[in-house]
């Protein structure tokens, strides 16, 4: 059963407030997406890798790994969920896992995948990547004051690589979005229809860079991860 990895890269990014979508920031010797799509590329067990492009891209070609042969990519649409669906939609090897990773999160390690990939023996019906939360959790009340404590037992935080696979995937993705879920990783999507994914517990350097914050340490962890 082969491993295609899709990456939703169509966002623009607005919270970075920078003048150029985050993806497209410089990270290292590269930029953001081009560390992660490399991460990926470089793995042995992924057979292709489908990223999806907003409309207007203007950066992707300048990439090195923009005309590699295991690269695909397609455009992608309004919100993340839409883009990944597109993305699936490039996906026609039967029974495939689709592995679908943020491309703002380019820290992940092969440790990681495979982890994930091995999960599949336990969880047949997909599983994530997440990181139990650390920090003790408020419901706030409409004026800004906390209304209650949430406990923190069974919370995790949800990362990616998400694996799933591929036609099931692509079958609730495509159904949520019409029943108009707010779907804002793919686990939420297999939950809607019933299913319920593993967890894996995933690194805690796999952090989607979000804020202009999240960029030094991003080059801090990746240099630790390299040494
Ligand atoms: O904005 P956020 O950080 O949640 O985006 C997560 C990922 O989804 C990013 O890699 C972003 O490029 C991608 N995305 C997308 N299509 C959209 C919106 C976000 O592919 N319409």
């Amino acid at each position: 059963q082969s491993v295609v990895a899709i990456v939703p890269a169509a966002g623009i990014g607005s919270r970075m407030g920078a003048n150029r979508p985050k993806q497209y920031l410089p990270l290292l010797d590269s930029c953001i997406l081009g560390i992660t799509l490399q991460l990926l590329l470089d793995h042995p067990d992924i057979a292709r890798v489908v990223v999806a492009l907003h409309s207007q891209d203007q950066f992707f070609s300048t990439l090195s790994q923009a005309q590699h042969p295991k690269l695909h990519t397609v455009e992608g649409g309004l919100e993340r969920a839409n883009s990944v669906l597109a993305a699936l939609q490039n996906v026609h090897e039967t029974n495939a896992w689709a592995l679908v990773h943020d491309a703002a999160r380019p820290c992940l390690t092969h440790q990681d995948i495979d982890r994930l990939l091995a999960a599949r023996q336990q969880f047949p019906q997909g599983a994530i990547l997440a990181a139990p939360v650390r920090d003790t959790m408020k419901r706030a009340s409409a004026d800004g004051c906390v209304a209650s404590t949430v406990s923190r037992e069974a919370l995790w935080h949800a990362l990616t690589p998400q694996l799933f696979p591929a036609q099931e995937l692509q079958r609730n993705l495509a159904a949520a979005i019409a029943a108009g879920i707010q779907v804002t990783d793919e686990a939420s999507a297999m939950e809607w229809a019933g299913v319920h994914p593993g967890l894996v517990t995933g690194r805690s350097d796999n952090i989607k860079i979000t804020h202009p914050d999240d960029l030094p340490l991003a080059t801090l962890y990746l240099r630790h991860q390299r040494e």
